[in-house]
């Protein structure tokens, strides 16, 4: 479904993937490995050896395969979604554009911000002159959440985690490592439940919706306020979709009741799409 791209545009946001994901140079990728967690035990006076060289432990990052399809938490890429799901993203942008879809691009969960930063990239490539990129997030990792109005959010625990928790300021770095932060980009800093609200006022409409906060809370929030600003024709994407149950849930919640059966199509294992009539 993705229309013709000229070829310096199209070798140029695979190049930009390549980069965000770490593709590229997965077979140069290290992460950090505890030696605590060595098979049968950490080796006696190893660990002293190391520290005394001031050498650490590491292991591969990932596989190709696992990257491509974003089964892992990258320890340096800047978007954790892998190449299938950006292809997505490039997908449904190129199609809204050409299409003449209005609207922005919003991205509800951005971590690293390496998928809003594939969002602004597009626009440059495709030459589009006067879109913009919201990027949405705490910029501190998940809310606690609310045990009574979504039970379902609990046992995932994931405001526990700080590897998701990305400051606003490492974002806008990362923005401008790849020469794309300018004022076509703005961020929206805090929660979902205050800040979407707010943003549904100050917005046109959106040309596509790409929601990635996990929780239901976090789809729900999303959904509610940013969906009925989707254009005709434009779309909307669910990253925790096949992954996350507490995430379908949402989405089928909010499609139910508002009355929407346009179809959904997978990405992989965990993405999927639709467009909006
Ligand atoms: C899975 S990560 C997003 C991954 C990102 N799209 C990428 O390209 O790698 C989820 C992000 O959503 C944010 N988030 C989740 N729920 C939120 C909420 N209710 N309010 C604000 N930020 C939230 C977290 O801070 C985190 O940065």
């Amino acid at each position: 479904m993705r229309p013709p791209i000229p070829e310096p545009a199209a070798r140029y946001l695979e190049l930009l993937a390549g980069c965000l994901t770490r593709d590229l140079f997965i077979d140069e990728e290290v992460r950090n490995v505890d030696l605590a967690t060595w098979p049968g035990g950490e080796p006696v006076g190893l660990r002293s050896m190391l520290r005394a060289r001031g050498w650490r432990v590491v292991a591969p990052g990932a596989t190709r395969q696992a990257r491509s399809v974003g089964n892992d938490w990258p320890p340096h890429a800047e978007t954790m979604i892998g190449l299938a799901r950006l292809a997505n993203v490039l997908d449904c942008t190129s199609r809204a554009l050409a299409d003449g879809v209005p609207g922005d691009l919003v991205e509800t969960g951005v971590w690293r911000g390496g998928t809003s930063i594939y969002l602004r990239a597009i626009l440059a490539a495709l030459g589009d002159p006067d879109r913009r990129v919201w990027a949405c997030d705490s910029f501190e990792g998940l809310p606690e959440p609310d045990a009574v109005r979504y039970p379902q959010d609990v046992p995932m625990k994931l405001h526990t985690y700080s590897q998701l928790a990305v400051g606003l300021e490492e974002v806008k770095a990362n923005f401008a490592r790849y020469g794309l932060l300018d004022d076509r980009v703005r961020f929206v800093p805090g929660w979902f439940r205050d800040t979407l609200p707010a943003l549904s006022h100050e917005l046109g409409p959106i040309a596509v919706l790409r929601l990635d906060g996990d929780l239901y809370e976090s789809t729900i929030d999303a959904l509610a306020s940013l969906e009925p600003k989707v254009s005709p024709g434009g779309f909307v994407i669910v990253d925790d979709y096949g992954g996350i149950e507490a995430c379908r849930d949402a989405v089928s919640d909010y499609r139910a009741d508002a009355g929407i059966d346009a179809p959904i199509q997978a990405v992989d294992w965990t993405g999927a799409w639709w467009r909006k009539p």
